[in-house]
Protein backbone atom coordinates (compact mmCIF):
# COMPACT_ATOMS: atom_id res chain seq x y z
CA UNK A 1 0.00 0.00 0.00
CA UNK A 2 1.45 3.27 -0.89
CA UNK A 3 1.82 5.95 1.71
CA UNK A 4 -1.32 7.64 -0.12
CA UNK A 5 -3.58 5.07 0.07
CA UNK A 6 -2.43 4.20 3.79
CA UNK A 7 -3.55 7.78 4.83
CA UNK A 8 -6.81 7.91 3.17
CA UNK A 9 -7.18 4.03 4.77
CA UNK A 10 -7.03 5.35 8.02
CA UNK A 11 -8.90 8.67 7.37
CA UNK A 12 -11.98 6.54 6.28
CA UNK A 13 -11.25 4.41 9.18
CA UNK A 14 -11.36 7.51 11.07
CA UNK A 15 -14.59 8.94 9.70
CA UNK A 16 -16.32 5.41 10.32
CA UNK A 17 -15.94 5.55 13.48
CA UNK A 18 -16.41 8.96 14.46
CA UNK A 19 -19.98 8.56 13.56
CA UNK A 20 -19.85 4.91 14.98
CA UNK A 21 -23.94 4.89 14.68
CA UNK A 22 -25.98 6.17 12.44
CA UNK A 23 -23.64 7.84 9.67
CA UNK A 24 -24.80 6.87 6.67
CA UNK A 25 -29.05 8.09 6.83
CA UNK A 26 -31.36 10.41 9.12
CA UNK A 27 -33.71 8.86 10.92
CA UNK A 28 -37.02 10.54 9.75
CA UNK A 29 -36.47 10.08 6.40
CA UNK A 30 -38.17 7.45 5.70
CA UNK A 31 -41.11 7.90 7.47
CA UNK A 32 -42.35 7.81 11.58
CA UNK A 33 -42.92 3.74 10.92
CA UNK A 34 -39.21 3.32 10.59
CA UNK A 35 -37.57 4.98 13.10
CA UNK A 36 -37.99 3.02 16.05
CA UNK A 37 -36.72 -0.45 13.87
CA UNK A 38 -33.49 2.18 12.35
CA UNK A 39 -32.86 3.08 16.49
CA UNK A 40 -33.26 -0.80 17.46
CA UNK A 41 -30.34 -1.88 14.84
CA UNK A 42 -28.06 0.80 16.05
CA UNK A 43 -28.67 -0.24 19.50
CA UNK A 44 -27.87 -4.05 18.65
CA UNK A 45 -24.32 -3.06 17.36
CA UNK A 46 -21.57 -4.91 18.26
CA UNK A 47 -19.99 -2.25 20.41
CA UNK A 48 -22.81 -0.18 21.29
CA UNK A 49 -23.79 -3.38 23.09
CA UNK A 50 -20.72 -3.85 24.64
CA UNK A 51 -20.22 -0.39 25.87
CA UNK A 52 -24.00 -1.15 27.59
CA UNK A 53 -23.08 -4.21 29.34
CA UNK A 54 -19.46 -2.35 30.73
CA UNK A 55 -21.70 0.21 32.23
CA UNK A 56 -24.48 -2.53 33.28
CA UNK A 57 -21.33 -4.30 35.02
CA UNK A 58 -19.93 -1.59 36.85
CA UNK A 59 -23.26 -0.56 38.52
CA UNK A 60 -24.21 -3.63 39.13
CA UNK A 61 -20.57 -4.44 41.08
CA UNK A 62 -21.40 -1.11 43.01
CA UNK A 63 -24.83 -1.03 44.13
CA UNK A 64 -26.30 2.02 46.32
CA UNK A 65 -29.25 2.34 48.13
CA UNK A 66 -31.98 4.99 48.40
CA UNK A 67 -30.40 8.45 48.52
CA UNK A 68 -27.25 7.12 48.70
CA UNK A 69 -26.59 6.71 44.50
CA UNK A 70 -23.40 8.70 44.96
CA UNK A 71 -21.31 6.71 42.81
CA UNK A 72 -23.59 5.51 40.43
CA UNK A 73 -24.53 9.30 39.68
CA UNK A 74 -21.04 9.35 39.24
CA UNK A 75 -20.40 6.91 36.15
CA UNK A 76 -23.59 8.61 35.30
CA UNK A 77 -22.41 11.99 35.03
CA UNK A 78 -18.94 11.05 33.37
CA UNK A 79 -20.76 9.05 30.24
CA UNK A 80 -23.06 12.02 29.88
CA UNK A 81 -20.03 14.35 29.74
CA UNK A 82 -18.50 12.03 27.18
CA UNK A 83 -21.18 12.74 25.30
CA UNK A 84 -21.29 16.68 25.42
CA UNK A 85 -25.07 16.17 27.25
CA UNK A 86 -26.07 18.99 30.06
CA UNK A 87 -27.54 17.89 33.21
CA UNK A 88 -28.41 19.17 37.03
CA UNK A 89 -27.10 17.89 39.74
CA UNK A 90 -27.97 16.70 42.37
CA UNK A 91 -31.38 16.81 42.19
CA UNK A 92 -33.25 14.94 45.32
CA UNK A 93 -30.24 14.34 46.96
CA UNK A 94 -28.71 12.00 44.11
CA UNK A 95 -30.08 12.52 41.28
CA UNK A 96 -29.10 13.40 37.65
CA UNK A 97 -31.85 15.23 35.11
CA UNK A 98 -29.95 15.92 31.64
CA UNK A 99 -31.54 16.86 28.30
CA UNK A 100 -30.61 16.13 24.79
CA UNK A 101 -32.66 18.06 21.61
CA UNK A 102 -33.51 21.68 20.39
CA UNK A 103 -33.81 23.14 24.16
CA UNK A 104 -37.54 24.27 23.16
CA UNK A 105 -41.06 22.91 23.20
CA UNK A 106 -42.16 20.55 23.03
CA UNK A 107 -40.46 18.40 26.30
CA UNK A 108 -40.91 14.87 26.95
CA UNK A 109 -39.18 12.84 30.19
CA UNK A 110 -37.61 9.62 30.11
CA UNK A 111 -37.42 8.26 33.32
CA UNK A 112 -34.68 5.35 35.09
CA UNK A 113 -34.16 4.46 38.86
CA UNK A 114 -30.66 4.19 40.44
CA UNK A 115 -30.98 2.47 43.65
CA UNK A 116 -30.22 -0.94 45.20
CA UNK A 117 -31.85 -3.11 47.54
CA UNK A 118 -29.81 -4.35 51.21
CA UNK A 119 -29.40 -7.83 50.54
CA UNK A 120 -26.61 -10.21 49.74
CA UNK A 121 -26.67 -11.70 46.44
CA UNK A 122 -26.50 -15.28 45.82
CA UNK A 123 -25.74 -15.67 42.21
CA UNK A 124 -22.05 -16.49 41.99
CA UNK A 125 -20.81 -14.77 38.77
CA UNK A 126 -17.78 -12.74 37.23
CA UNK A 127 -19.45 -8.91 38.22
CA UNK A 128 -21.50 -10.19 41.14
CA UNK A 129 -22.06 -6.95 43.59
CA UNK A 130 -18.71 -6.39 45.68
CA UNK A 131 -20.75 -4.90 48.63
CA UNK A 132 -21.87 -7.02 51.00
CA UNK A 133 -25.63 -7.36 51.70
CA UNK A 134 -26.18 -4.61 48.89
CA UNK A 135 -27.35 -5.75 45.25
CA UNK A 136 -29.13 -4.51 42.53
CA UNK A 137 -31.95 -7.09 42.47
CA UNK A 138 -34.66 -5.23 41.08
CA UNK A 139 -32.70 -4.61 37.72
CA UNK A 140 -31.93 -0.76 38.28
CA UNK A 141 -28.87 -1.22 36.81
CA UNK A 142 -30.14 -2.36 33.83
CA UNK A 143 -32.59 0.80 33.40
CA UNK A 144 -29.96 3.32 34.71
CA UNK A 145 -27.54 1.87 31.55
CA UNK A 146 -31.00 1.91 29.15
CA UNK A 147 -31.39 5.35 29.71
CA UNK A 148 -27.80 5.96 28.98
CA UNK A 149 -28.02 4.10 26.24
CA UNK A 150 -31.30 5.93 24.88
CA UNK A 151 -29.66 9.15 25.69
CA UNK A 152 -26.82 7.72 23.30
CA UNK A 153 -29.17 7.37 20.75
CA UNK A 154 -30.66 10.47 21.10
CA UNK A 155 -27.72 12.32 21.23
CA UNK A 156 -26.89 10.90 17.73
CA UNK A 157 -29.54 12.34 16.07
CA UNK A 158 -29.92 15.32 18.23
CA UNK A 159 -30.62 17.42 14.96
CA UNK A 160 -33.39 15.03 13.86
CA UNK A 161 -35.52 15.53 17.27
CA UNK A 162 -38.17 18.09 17.21
CA UNK A 163 -38.01 19.38 20.59
CA UNK A 164 -36.64 18.01 23.99
CA UNK A 165 -36.17 15.13 25.93
CA UNK A 166 -35.84 15.43 29.68
CA UNK A 167 -33.36 12.37 31.38
CA UNK A 168 -34.44 11.56 34.50
CA UNK A 169 -31.92 9.45 36.66
CA UNK A 170 -33.83 9.36 40.19
CA UNK A 171 -32.55 7.68 43.38
CA UNK A 172 -34.39 5.56 45.72
CA UNK A 173 -37.28 3.39 44.11
CA UNK A 174 -37.68 0.85 46.71
CA UNK A 175 -39.83 2.41 49.45
CA UNK A 176 -38.18 6.08 49.75
CA UNK A 177 -40.51 7.71 46.91
CA UNK A 178 -37.23 9.07 45.22
CA UNK A 179 -39.92 10.04 42.40
CA UNK A 180 -41.76 12.56 44.52
CA UNK A 181 -38.75 14.23 45.29
CA UNK A 182 -37.95 14.75 41.90
CA UNK A 183 -41.08 15.96 40.83
CA UNK A 184 -41.28 18.73 44.18
CA UNK A 185 -37.98 19.85 43.00
CA UNK A 186 -39.89 21.47 40.31
CA UNK A 187 -37.37 19.87 37.27
CA UNK A 188 -40.09 18.34 35.33
CA UNK A 189 -42.45 21.53 35.00
CA UNK A 190 -41.82 21.46 31.48
CA UNK A 191 -42.27 18.08 30.34
CA UNK A 192 -45.30 17.73 28.96
CA UNK A 193 -45.31 13.40 29.53
CA UNK A 194 -43.12 10.85 30.63
CA UNK A 195 -42.20 7.36 29.76
CA UNK A 196 -41.03 4.63 32.14
CA UNK A 197 -40.02 0.96 31.98
CA UNK A 198 -39.09 -2.31 33.77
CA UNK A 199 -37.04 -5.85 32.68
CA UNK A 200 -39.13 -8.48 33.28
CA UNK A 201 -38.36 -11.69 34.18
CA UNK A 202 -41.25 -13.46 33.17
CA UNK A 203 -41.46 -11.81 29.72
CA UNK A 204 -39.27 -12.84 26.68
CA UNK A 205 -36.39 -11.39 25.29
CA UNK A 206 -37.23 -9.10 22.48
CA UNK A 207 -40.82 -8.36 23.32
CA UNK A 208 -42.64 -6.12 25.44
CA UNK A 209 -45.69 -5.44 27.49
CA UNK A 210 -47.76 -3.03 29.33
CA UNK A 211 -51.50 -2.38 29.59
CA UNK A 212 -53.91 1.10 29.50
CA UNK A 213 -55.20 2.28 32.79
CA UNK A 214 -54.46 0.37 36.23
CA UNK A 215 -51.27 -1.24 35.90
CA UNK A 216 -49.80 -1.52 39.49
CA UNK A 217 -50.99 -1.33 42.94
CA UNK A 218 -50.46 1.78 45.35
CA UNK A 219 -49.15 0.45 48.24
CA UNK A 220 -49.01 1.56 51.58
CA UNK A 221 -47.11 0.71 55.13
CA UNK A 222 -48.72 0.47 58.76
CA UNK A 223 -46.93 -0.61 62.31
CA UNK A 224 -49.47 -1.03 64.96
CA UNK A 225 -48.41 -1.53 68.74
CA UNK A 226 -50.93 -3.47 70.17
CA UNK A 227 -50.53 -2.39 74.34
CA UNK A 228 -51.57 -4.90 77.32
CA UNK A 229 -50.05 -5.21 80.62
CA UNK A 230 -47.02 -8.09 80.70
CA UNK A 231 -46.87 -10.26 83.62
CA UNK A 232 -46.10 -14.33 84.60
CA UNK A 233 -47.21 -16.46 81.59
CA UNK A 234 -48.77 -18.93 84.39
CA UNK A 235 -51.13 -15.96 85.45
CA UNK A 236 -53.01 -14.66 82.62
CA UNK A 237 -55.43 -13.46 85.14
CA UNK A 238 -53.10 -10.39 86.35
CA UNK A 239 -52.12 -9.80 82.74
CA UNK A 240 -53.77 -8.14 79.69
CA UNK A 241 -52.46 -10.62 76.96
CA UNK A 242 -51.44 -8.39 73.83
CA UNK A 243 -50.16 -11.66 71.81
CA UNK A 244 -53.68 -12.96 72.05
CA UNK A 245 -54.84 -9.62 70.95
CA UNK A 246 -52.29 -8.66 68.33
CA UNK A 247 -53.04 -12.14 66.92
CA UNK A 248 -57.39 -11.34 66.62
CA UNK A 249 -56.20 -8.33 65.20
CA UNK A 250 -54.32 -10.22 62.72
CA UNK A 251 -57.10 -12.46 61.73
CA UNK A 252 -59.71 -9.43 61.11
CA UNK A 253 -57.36 -7.61 58.69
CA UNK A 254 -57.40 -10.84 56.61
CA UNK A 255 -61.33 -10.33 56.42
CA UNK A 256 -61.27 -6.73 54.89
CA UNK A 257 -59.75 -7.87 51.77
CA UNK A 258 -61.66 -11.28 51.97
CA UNK A 259 -65.15 -10.27 53.07
CA UNK A 260 -65.35 -6.26 52.30
CA UNK A 261 -63.59 -6.04 49.38
CA UNK A 262 -65.15 -6.73 45.76
CA UNK A 263 -63.21 -9.69 44.46
CA UNK A 264 -62.63 -8.05 41.06
CA UNK A 265 -61.25 -5.11 42.53
CA UNK A 266 -57.58 -6.27 43.75
CA UNK A 267 -57.05 -5.61 46.86
CA UNK A 268 -54.06 -6.77 49.46
CA UNK A 269 -53.46 -7.11 53.20
CA UNK A 270 -50.14 -8.45 54.93
CA UNK A 271 -48.72 -8.59 58.09
CA UNK A 272 -45.12 -9.82 57.85
CA UNK A 273 -43.89 -8.73 60.98
CA UNK A 274 -44.90 -9.87 64.74
CA UNK A 275 -42.79 -9.56 67.26
CA UNK A 276 -43.39 -9.87 71.17
CA UNK A 277 -41.73 -10.96 74.25
CA UNK A 278 -38.28 -12.84 74.11
CA UNK A 279 -38.99 -15.14 76.33
CA UNK A 280 -41.39 -18.39 76.54
CA UNK A 281 -43.04 -17.30 80.18
CA UNK A 282 -43.25 -13.98 79.96
CA UNK A 283 -46.65 -11.89 78.73
CA UNK A 284 -45.08 -8.95 76.87
CA UNK A 285 -46.19 -5.34 77.79
CA UNK A 286 -46.99 -4.70 74.18
CA UNK A 287 -46.80 -6.22 70.84
CA UNK A 288 -45.50 -4.70 67.96
CA UNK A 289 -46.92 -6.03 64.44
CA UNK A 290 -46.40 -4.31 60.84
CA UNK A 291 -47.50 -5.03 57.25
CA UNK A 292 -48.57 -3.86 53.76
CA UNK A 293 -51.45 -2.76 51.88
CA UNK A 294 -52.23 -2.11 48.10
CA UNK A 295 -54.59 -1.41 46.02
CA UNK A 296 -55.15 -1.10 42.09
CA UNK A 297 -57.46 2.05 42.30
CA UNK A 298 -56.99 5.34 44.29
CA UNK A 299 -60.69 5.17 46.03
CA UNK A 300 -60.15 1.63 47.09
CA UNK A 301 -56.37 2.39 47.99
CA UNK A 302 -57.87 5.30 50.82
CA UNK A 303 -60.77 2.60 52.23
CA UNK A 304 -58.73 -0.10 53.03
CA UNK A 305 -56.71 2.30 55.18
CA UNK A 306 -58.98 3.51 56.95
CA UNK A 307 -60.23 0.09 57.82
CA UNK A 308 -56.80 -1.22 58.94
CA UNK A 309 -57.05 1.71 61.39
CA UNK A 310 -60.52 1.03 62.42
CA UNK A 311 -59.93 -2.81 62.80
CA UNK A 312 -56.74 -2.46 64.34
CA UNK A 313 -58.15 -0.64 66.95
CA UNK A 314 -61.33 -2.44 67.40
CA UNK A 315 -60.03 -5.50 67.90
CA UNK A 316 -57.26 -4.18 70.54
CA UNK A 317 -60.05 -2.96 72.49
CA UNK A 318 -62.01 -6.25 72.25
CA UNK A 319 -59.19 -7.74 74.42
CA UNK A 320 -58.71 -4.84 76.76
CA UNK A 321 -55.86 -3.67 75.06
CA UNK A 322 -55.06 -0.19 73.42
CA UNK A 323 -53.45 -0.11 70.19
CA UNK A 324 -51.76 2.77 68.25
CA UNK A 325 -51.18 2.85 64.66
CA UNK A 326 -48.51 4.58 61.84
CA UNK A 327 -48.83 4.49 58.73
CA UNK A 328 -44.86 5.77 58.06
CA UNK A 329 -45.70 8.04 55.87
CA UNK A 330 -43.32 11.19 56.46
CA UNK A 331 -40.45 8.30 55.76
CA UNK A 332 -42.35 5.74 53.24
CA UNK A 333 -45.10 8.08 51.50
CA UNK A 334 -47.50 5.59 50.21
CA UNK A 335 -46.95 5.10 46.11
CA UNK A 336 -50.03 5.76 44.18
CA UNK A 337 -51.47 3.47 41.52
CA UNK A 338 -49.82 3.37 38.73
CA UNK A 339 -52.48 3.89 35.93
CA UNK A 340 -51.27 4.22 32.20
CA UNK A 341 -52.98 7.34 29.95
CA UNK A 342 -54.64 5.67 27.47
CA UNK A 343 -53.49 7.32 24.58
CA UNK A 344 -50.42 7.36 25.58
CA UNK A 345 -50.84 3.34 25.85
CA UNK A 346 -51.52 3.52 22.14
CA UNK A 347 -48.96 5.90 20.96
CA UNK A 348 -46.33 3.50 23.01
CA UNK A 349 -48.12 0.21 20.93
CA UNK A 350 -47.84 1.62 17.83
CA UNK A 351 -44.19 2.24 18.75
CA UNK A 352 -43.72 -1.50 19.80
CA UNK A 353 -45.07 -2.92 17.16
CA UNK A 354 -43.09 -0.61 14.71
CA UNK A 355 -40.23 -1.80 16.33
CA UNK A 356 -40.38 -5.41 16.77
CA UNK A 357 -43.83 -6.52 15.52
CA UNK A 358 -47.45 -7.42 16.99
CA UNK A 359 -46.39 -10.67 17.97
CA UNK A 360 -43.79 -8.99 20.34
CA UNK A 361 -46.17 -7.15 22.38
CA UNK A 362 -48.23 -8.85 25.14
CA UNK A 363 -50.70 -6.83 27.12
CA UNK A 364 -50.15 -7.73 30.65
CA UNK A 365 -52.74 -8.01 33.67
CA UNK A 366 -52.50 -5.77 36.61
CA UNK A 367 -49.91 -6.87 38.99
CA UNK A 368 -50.17 -5.47 42.91
CA UNK A 369 -46.58 -4.66 43.51
CA UNK A 370 -45.99 -1.09 42.90
CA UNK A 371 -43.22 1.77 41.67
CA UNK A 372 -43.26 4.98 42.33
CA UNK A 373 -42.85 5.96 38.65
CA UNK A 374 -47.30 7.12 40.00
CA UNK A 375 -45.55 9.86 41.70
CA UNK A 376 -44.89 11.38 38.00
CA UNK A 377 -48.13 10.45 36.33
CA UNK A 378 -50.25 12.20 39.18
CA UNK A 379 -48.28 15.72 37.69
CA UNK A 380 -48.35 14.75 33.92
CA UNK A 381 -49.63 12.41 31.29
CA UNK A 382 -47.60 8.85 32.36
CA UNK A 383 -47.01 5.61 30.58
CA UNK A 384 -45.20 2.47 32.05
CA UNK A 385 -44.30 -0.56 30.78
CA UNK A 386 -42.02 -3.96 30.79
CA UNK A 387 -39.45 -5.27 28.82
CA UNK A 388 -38.55 -8.63 28.97
CA UNK A 389 -35.55 -10.81 29.47
CA UNK A 390 -36.57 -14.63 29.37
CA UNK A 391 -34.60 -16.67 26.78
CA UNK A 392 -33.22 -20.33 26.77
CA UNK A 393 -29.56 -19.14 28.63
CA UNK A 394 -32.07 -17.73 31.01
CA UNK A 395 -35.29 -20.08 32.28
CA UNK A 396 -36.35 -19.85 34.67
CA UNK A 397 -35.15 -16.23 36.20
CA UNK A 398 -35.74 -15.50 39.51
CA UNK A 399 -38.14 -12.77 40.48
CA UNK A 400 -37.47 -8.92 41.41
CA UNK A 401 -35.79 -9.21 45.11
CA UNK A 402 -35.12 -12.31 44.78
CA UNK A 403 -30.85 -13.19 45.83
CA UNK A 404 -30.69 -15.34 42.76
CA UNK A 405 -32.28 -12.02 40.88
CA UNK A 406 -30.21 -11.62 37.23
CA UNK A 407 -30.97 -9.11 34.46
CA UNK A 408 -30.38 -11.36 30.87
CA UNK A 409 -28.00 -8.17 29.51
CA UNK A 410 -29.27 -9.31 26.20
CA UNK A 411 -31.91 -6.81 26.85
CA UNK A 412 -30.40 -3.74 27.15
CA UNK A 413 -30.31 -2.80 23.43
CA UNK A 414 -34.45 -3.09 23.81
CA UNK A 415 -34.66 -1.23 26.58
CA UNK A 416 -32.74 1.58 25.19
CA UNK A 417 -33.91 1.61 21.75
CA UNK A 418 -37.63 1.25 23.37
CA UNK A 419 -36.98 4.97 25.81
CA UNK A 420 -35.22 6.50 22.49
CA UNK A 421 -38.15 5.56 19.84
CA UNK A 422 -40.73 6.70 22.80
CA UNK A 423 -39.26 9.64 22.98
CA UNK A 424 -38.74 10.71 19.55
CA UNK A 425 -41.90 9.59 18.27
CA UNK A 426 -43.73 11.41 20.77
CA UNK A 427 -41.78 15.31 20.26
CA UNK A 428 -42.81 14.50 16.19
CA UNK A 429 -46.33 13.46 16.83
CA UNK A 430 -46.57 15.24 20.32
CA UNK A 431 -49.70 18.02 18.85
CA UNK A 432 -51.92 14.85 18.74
CA UNK A 433 -51.06 13.04 22.11
CA UNK A 434 -51.96 13.60 25.38
CA UNK A 435 -50.12 16.10 27.44
CA UNK A 436 -49.89 17.97 30.43
CA UNK A 437 -52.17 21.19 29.05
CA UNK A 438 -54.23 18.95 27.52
CA UNK A 439 -55.00 17.46 30.61
CA UNK A 440 -55.55 20.83 32.53
CA UNK A 441 -57.61 21.31 29.84
CA UNK A 442 -60.37 18.82 31.09
CA UNK A 443 -60.31 20.05 34.40
C1 LIG B 1 -55.81 2.11 77.54
O1 LIG B 1 -55.99 3.52 77.59
C2 LIG B 1 -56.85 3.92 78.64
C3 LIG B 1 -57.08 5.42 78.47
O2 LIG B 1 -55.88 6.11 78.37
C4 LIG B 1 -56.21 3.60 79.98
O3 LIG B 1 -57.06 3.97 81.04
C5 LIG B 1 -55.95 2.09 80.04
O4 LIG B 1 -55.28 1.76 81.21
C6 LIG B 1 -55.16 1.63 78.83
N1 LIG B 1 -55.07 0.18 78.81
C7 LIG B 1 -53.93 -0.46 78.67
C8 LIG B 1 -54.00 -1.97 78.70
O5 LIG B 1 -52.86 0.10 78.53
C1 LIG C 1 -51.04 19.42 23.81
O1 LIG C 1 -52.25 18.84 23.40
C2 LIG C 1 -53.12 19.74 22.76
C3 LIG C 1 -54.44 19.03 22.53
O2 LIG C 1 -54.28 17.69 22.20
C4 LIG C 1 -52.46 20.24 21.47
O3 LIG C 1 -53.30 21.15 20.81
C5 LIG C 1 -51.14 20.91 21.80
O4 LIG C 1 -50.47 21.27 20.64
C6 LIG C 1 -50.26 19.96 22.62
N1 LIG C 1 -49.08 20.66 23.10
C7 LIG C 1 -47.86 20.21 22.92
C8 LIG C 1 -46.76 21.02 23.55
O5 LIG C 1 -47.59 19.21 22.30
ZN1 LIG D 1 -37.92 -3.29 43.31
ZN1 LIG E 1 -37.79 -1.92 40.38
Amino acid sequence: MSYRKLISFVLILYLLNSCLLSCSSSLTSDGLSQIPKKILTLAKKHEFFHWLVGIRRNIHEHPELGYEEVETSKVVRAELDKMGVSYDHPVAVTGVIGSVGTGQAPFVALRADMDALPMQEMVEWEHASKIPGKMHACGHDAHTTMLLGATKLLKEYEKELKGTVILVFQPAEEGRAGAKKIVEAGVLKKASAIFGIHVANVLGLGKMSSRPGQLMAGSGRFEAKIIGRGGHAALPQFAIDPVVAASSVVLSLQHIVSREADPLDSQVVTVAKFEGSDAFNVIPDYVTIAGTFRALSPQSFKQLKERIEQVITSQASVHMCNATVDFLEENYPPFPPTENDEALHEFYKNVVVDMVGTENYLETLPVMVSEDFAFYKEEMPGHFSFVGMQDESHLPMASPHSPYFEVNEESLPYGASLLASMATRYLLESSSLPNKSSENDEL
